[in-house]
């Protein structure tokens, strides 16, 4: 027989049995939200947020481009119906994201080699491939990050059950590429390893291969028998041309890589809260595609049954109406070269406030994001003496410059590194 239950007093009066969850220990905050959090404290009217990695326009405002209004406006028009969508989400939808990931005339769409299903946006459709991975991909747990990679890559596969290493990849000392550390470390993965890319504008440190690395490391992988799991979560963003964007995964598709591809629209079209991605699937013929297919159904309905239609509702729309799309590719390239010349900006104001050092990678890096090599005590200064926020390893969101701006953050900069 089991004693009486134990019971606290609340400082209510109210008698409760003792907590369930009284192990349960306070987990270290988010360190993006940390620095959103302290920037909404601050009262200095020229205060900069560079660690959130949304889009903003040259006022530093969210941006919802007119492609996404004109589509929501056809939705609203059309009255549509709020039913389930299927467990591999919408058709139209999953159909135009393999076409944009793959190129219009890919070899694997003609031959339906593939199987794409709708994920919750880039981070959903990358758990969906790495549950996939801890239950079907039997000869290793381990995944391969670059070094450093997103934040969340490690906690997705980690969850989903899988080990985490890493490779060589940027090179802190010239704020670039570590192409011969990257080639090194990837010759030495064991064999039928799994190996995570990003296709385009690395996040963090805004360093991608050139298209001749890109072509080395594909043979290497090859070469290794190396499961590669491409993570687009950029594409147009980054030189805000959709085909150049997704150059590495077609070449590695070209060289007979069955590759695996998570895709987001949160950036390229500005859909961050509506949660529209997609995982995609290259397999070896029609057949098998079906048969993964059908895996991807059992292992989608237990952790959310369908996704949600809105987001992907919006993107199909941009995909499939050929005015809106070509609207869309004139907005995402606006504001990938909004992000690029704002780089320039910086430079060119950094050489104005007299700084001697070469911020060449500022330019040479592409995307949101920007490595700036800063030090932790310098970023440390940023925040304190300029109000000018951004996460510790100096990583800055190009996103948050403005024309309005730059030129405080290059003053300020010059100030912390002179
Ligand atoms: C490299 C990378 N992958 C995936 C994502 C996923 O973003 P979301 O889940 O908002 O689509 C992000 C977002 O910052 C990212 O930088």
């Amino acid at each position: 027989m089991e004693g009486p239950a134990q019971t606290e007093v609340l400082d209510s009066g109210v008698l409760q049995l003792s907590s369930w969850w009284s192990h349960v220990e306070m987990g270290p905050p988010d360190p993006i939200l940390g620095v959103t959090e302290a920037f909404k404290r601050d009262t200095n009217s020229k205060k900069m947020n560079l660690g959130v990695g949304a889009y903003r326009d040259d006022n530093g405002k969210p941006y919802v481009l007119n492609c996404v209004r004109k589509a929501e406006a056809m939705i609203a028009s059309k009255k549509m119906d709020k039913e389930y969508l299927p467990i591999g989400g919408l058709a139209d939808f999953t159909r135009a994201s393999a076409e944009l990931a793959l190129g219009e005339n890919s070899e694997v769409l003609k031959s339906g080699r593939y199987v794409t299903v709708q994920g919750i946006s880039g981070t959903g459709s990358l758990r969906i491939g790495a549950s996939f991975l801890q239950r079907f991909f039997k000869s290793s747990r381990d995944v391969y990050l670059p070094k450093p990679s997103w934040g969340n890559h490690t906690p997705i596969f980690r969850d989903a059950g899988l080990q985490l290493q890493a490779y060589r990849y940027y090179d802190p000392k010239t704020c670039s590429l570590d192409f011969s550390g990257a080639m090194d470390d990837i010759s030495k993965i064991p064999e039928k390893s799994i190996i995570l890319l990003h296709a385009c504008a690395h996040n963090p440190t805004g360093v991608d291969p050139r298209q001749e690395q890109w072509k080395e490391i594909a043979a290497l992988v090859k070469k290794r028998n190396l499961l590669v799991y491409f993570d687009m979560a950029y594409q147009g963003f980054a030189s805000g041309d959709i085909n150049r964007d997704a150059w590495a995964v077609r070449y590695f598709i070209d060289q007979g890589i069955n590759v695996l591809i998570s895709q987001s629209y949160a950036k390229n079209m500005g859909l961050y809260g509506e949660r529209a991605g997609a995982f995609t699937m290259i397999c070896s013929n029609a057949e098998e595609a079906k048969r993964v297919e059908s895996q991807l159904k059992i292992l989608i309905r237990p952790m959310y049954s369908n996704p949600p239609m809105n987001g992907a509702r919006i993107a199909s729309i941009i995909l499939n109406t050929p005015d809106i799309r070509k609207e869309w590719l004139v907005e995402v390239k606006g504001m990938a070269d909004r992000i690029i010349s704002m780089r320039t900006q910086l430079v060119s104001n950094l050489k104005k406030e007299g700084s001697s050092h070469n911020w060449q990678h500022i330019t040479d890096q592409i995307g949101m994001f920007c490595f700036t090599g800063l030090k932790p005590e310098q970023v440390e200064k940023l925040i304190k003496e300029f109000s000018i926020y951004l996460t510790k390893d100096g990583r800055i969101s190009v996103a948050g410059v403005t024309s309005g701006n730059v030129g405080y953050l290059a003053h300020a900069i010059h100030q912390v590194t002179k």
